[in-house]
């Protein structure tokens, strides 16, 4: 079904990218790609979509064929309807506001017949178990009701592929078992499945195999029996995530001390007729890092832009060291690292970005570059913002939040896309600042993470 030989891609913009693939992968097969940040897992998918080269620019050389055809001569409406692609971010590939109209989108533009696009659309959302979403906003669905839909829109044209780009990134326990559930029974009927993942843990017997990569090179293959025997030291040195079950951290609410950093009480919030916040009370020490858990859809983001001032606080107090404070005071002393690093850089390098709102003192431009390598992006300080992966984009914002000079620091799911090493570079990094005084709560649900730095946990769930 897919077959890729002596395949090398460098980026216009960078130069990277991945050497020498060879990759055949059977009809209904299931491949995992996994492997450290920035190794090349995104670009694998980009080539077989045909995203690299016709919208990544760059040099492709070898040759790539999907069922039996060179994707070179074929053209993108043909390839869109062999293979299916659902990004990490799913939002990003929505073209309606609506569940139908999203479902049927791709279909119209295919120009099947009406009779067709609305048999497609009602197979597509029962396959997906999206019945009950009806017509409201996908803007107010959760995050594994969007990524649920994203995969519908797919399923709809009935490809022969799907590729996922980190399809559990965003995904708390339950979204995950939906998530796992939608691509073990497309298995079952026959479709041919690529995965570029980091968390494993959720794949178990999905996987036909694993492929590990390195340096843009796949560096190994193994079986789902070898891959699950991989002992822990191996693993570790291979940045790879917990492969069976994560222990769940233990960690407990915080309790009150003199040195109340923030404190909010009583926050409710209400959009569009929907209650997200109800009267939620949370708070966080000084120098101490908190993480703020809850299930997809709870407010937590929408919680996080009101502590750090972006939205208006309409019911309930904010407290700042004990002082009842307003929006402007908490954006001047609050840090707000969005969880979406696809719009949160501004200038066009790393290092710029970095300096952006620090003065550039000797000491500043010292801890930068100290910063940068300790998070393997020094190589990159050139670099655009936007050429970077996931997961060096991730750690990009991580150290912009670090570099800044606000004491209280809100990261959202800093750790969602990357491997182990990367995710352990940020733990020790945070824990680092705290030890220096800033008060840290970051929103995730990653376990790995919170055993690894967080000393408390508050969960905002039944609210
Ligand atoms: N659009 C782009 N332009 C230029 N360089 C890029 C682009 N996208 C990725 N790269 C570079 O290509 C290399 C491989 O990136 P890729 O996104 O494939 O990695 P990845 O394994 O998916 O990483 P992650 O786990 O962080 O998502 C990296 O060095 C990255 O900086
Ligand atoms: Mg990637």
């Amino acid at each position: 079904m897919i077959e890729l030989k002596n395949v090398s891609f460098r980026y216009s913009d960078s130069n990277h990218g991945v050497t020498n693939i060879n990759l055949t992968i059977e009809s209904g097969e299931c491949v995992v790609l996994t492997g450290k940040s920035g190794c090349g897992k995104t670009t694998i998918t980009r080539l077989v979509n045909g995203l690299a080269p016709k919208y990544y620019k760059g040099t492709k050389t070898g040759s790539i064929r999907i069922a039996g055809k060179d994707i070179e001569i074929m053209p993108s409406y043909d390839i869109g309807r062999a293979v299916g692609s659902i990004f990490q971010d799913p939002q990003r590939q929505f073209f309606s506001s609506e569940l139908e109209g999203e479902i049927a989108f791709g279909c119209e533009n295919y120009g099947f017949s009406k009779f067709d696009i609305q048999k497609r659309t009602k197979d597509a959302i029962h396959r997906m178990g999206l019945e009950s979403i009806g017509n409201i906003s996908l803007d107010l669905l959760s995050s594994g009701e969007k990524q649920r839909t994203a995969v519908a829109s797919v399923y709809a044209m009935y490809p022969q592929v799907f590729v996922f780009d980190e399809p559990t990134a965003n995904l708390d326990k339950n979204g995950i078992i939906q998530m796992k559930n939608i691509l073990v029974e497309l298995k079952k009927s026959g479709y041919t499945l690529l995965i570029a993942e980091h968390r494993i843990s959720w794949i178990g017997e999905l996987a036909d195999r694993y492929l590990y990569m390195e340096d843009g090179q796949i560096q190994r293959q193994y079986s789902p029996s070898e891959f699950s025997a991989m002992n822990n030291c191996e693993r570790i040195s291979k940045g790879l995530r917990c492969i069976a079950d994560i222990p769940f951290s233990k960690l407990i609410a915080p309790s009150q001390t003199d040195s109340i950093a923030i404190q909010g009480e009583k926050i409710s919030l209400k959009k569009n007729k929907k209650q997200i916040l109800k009267n939620v009370d949370i708070f966080a020490n000084e120098k101490s890092i908190t993480a703020i858990t809850g299930s997809n859809g709870t407010g937590k983001t929408s919680l996080a832009l009101i502590l750090s001032g972006l939205e208006k606080l309409k019911e309930g107090s904010i407290y700042l060291h004990g002082e009842n404070v307003g929006h402007r005071k908490l954006s001047n002393n609050i840090y707000y690292c969005s969880n979406d690093t696809g719009t949160q850089f501004f200038t066009e390098s790393i290092s710029k970005e970095l300096l952006l709102g620090t003065e550039y003192g000797v000491e500043n431009l010292e801890m930068t570059k100290n910063l940068l390598k300790n998070m393997h992006l020094y190589d990159y300080k050139d670099s655009h913002p936007a050429s970077l992966s996931g997961g060096q984009k991730q750690r990009l914002a991580v150290c912009c939040a670090l570099l800044s000079s606000k004491n209280i620091l809100i990261l959202d799911e800093p750790t969602s896309g990357l491997d182990a090493e990367n995710m352990f570079l940020i733990a020790k990094a945070l824990k680092n600042a705290a030890k220096k005084g800033k008060t840290i709560l970051v929103i995730t649900h990653d376990e790995e993470f919170m055993n690894a730095c967080c000393e408390y946990r508050i969960n905002i769930d039944k609210i």
